[in-house]
């Protein structure tokens, strides 16, 4: 039976296609592909996640949907925001773009926040960037955006710097200014993954508040199965830069039809499919 994608709709684009991405890196023995071919679509209010092993490719796809990839790389195929082709936009149309309609979570929160900026001002900073909010404007919204993201405090919180902050909070600190601009799309890579399961827990809970009440679309990277099936919609699976099988998580863990993804749920024994309900 074919997989039913719940959040398509006939009659807008999705807000995010990329269709036959590839990237290559030039070594002295010829082009090295890292992404072949790969398409996928984010639908709008959509939690779409791409799981595969180390190496697989799934943070140089996101990277080339932000345009931020190592500069020796090489692309084609193209990317569509709404639709907007991003691939041949000039750099400035890009800078605007990103943080606006399209923000990104990396994994290592400490090392992406600015550690001589208060937390305030930084998380506010789009705004300023962006839509010249002025600073006081700026930093009330922050205290909001902290708020929304269950910062206790906000009011006080917002005059620390980012040492001051443990892990998980400074990985809410990173999604609070990825919201600033309510952007229609966000995308995360691994940005979980150096948290402990109860902090992650809350993140993903966080996450899934945003789809709800924003209706933003997210795409989620991850090696985690667990996380998959804790908060996505629908999966693409990928194997050594290619997508090996998508669809709708349940049935990507109760009828896997690839052998890499059948190999993928039996690496992970403990894992337990969400019940349909
Ligand atoms: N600057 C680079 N030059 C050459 N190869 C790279 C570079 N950056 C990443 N790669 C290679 O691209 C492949 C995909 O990497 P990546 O997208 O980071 O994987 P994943 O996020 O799935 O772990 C890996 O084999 C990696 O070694
Ligand atoms: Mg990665």
């Amino acid at each position: 039976m074919a997989d039913q994608r719940r959040h398509a709709r006939p009659d807008t684009p999705p807000t995010l296609r990329i269709s036959d991405l590839v990237v290559e890196f030039s070594k002295r023995s010829g082009p090295v592909r890292v992404v072949d071919k790969v398409s996928l679509e984010v639908w709008p209010s959509e939690i779409v996640g791409v799981i595969g092993e180390s190496g697989s490719g799934k943070t140089m796809t996101a990277l080339s949907t932000l345009r931020m990839l190592p500069k020796q790389a090489r692309t084609s195929g193209s990317i569509e925001l709404g639709q907007r082709s991003l691939l041949g936009l000039p750099e400035e149309a890009m800078r605007r773009l990103r943080g606006d309609r399209l923000s990104f979570i990396p994994q290592d929160a400490m090392r992406a926040l600015n550690p001589t900026m208060r937390i305030g001002r930084q998380v506010g900073e789009p705004l300023m960037l962006h839509r010249r909010t002025p600073l006081r404007d700026a930093i009330r919204r922050a205290v909001d955006l902290l708020r929304s993201v269950h910062v206790r405090d906000p009011e006080r919180r917002i005059h620390d710097y980012p040492h001051g902050f443990s892990g998980g909070m400074q990985q809410r600190a990173m999604i609070a200014m990825g919201l600033a601009l309510e952007p229609e799309l966000l995308i995360a890579d691994e940005p979980t993954t150096a948290l402990d399961v109860t902090v992650q827990a809350q993140v993903l809970r966080l996450l899934k508040e945003i789809r709800d009440e924003k209706a933003t679309s997210i795409l989620f990277i991850t090696h985690d199965l667990g996380v998959v099936a804790e908060l996505c919609d629908w999966v693409y699976v990928m194997y050594r830069g290619r997508i090996v099988e998508d669809g709708p998580v349940e049935r990507i863990f109760t009828a896997p039809r690839d052998d890499y993804t059948r190999a993928l749920l039996a690496a992970t024994p403990t894992l337990f499919p969400r019940q349909a309900s």
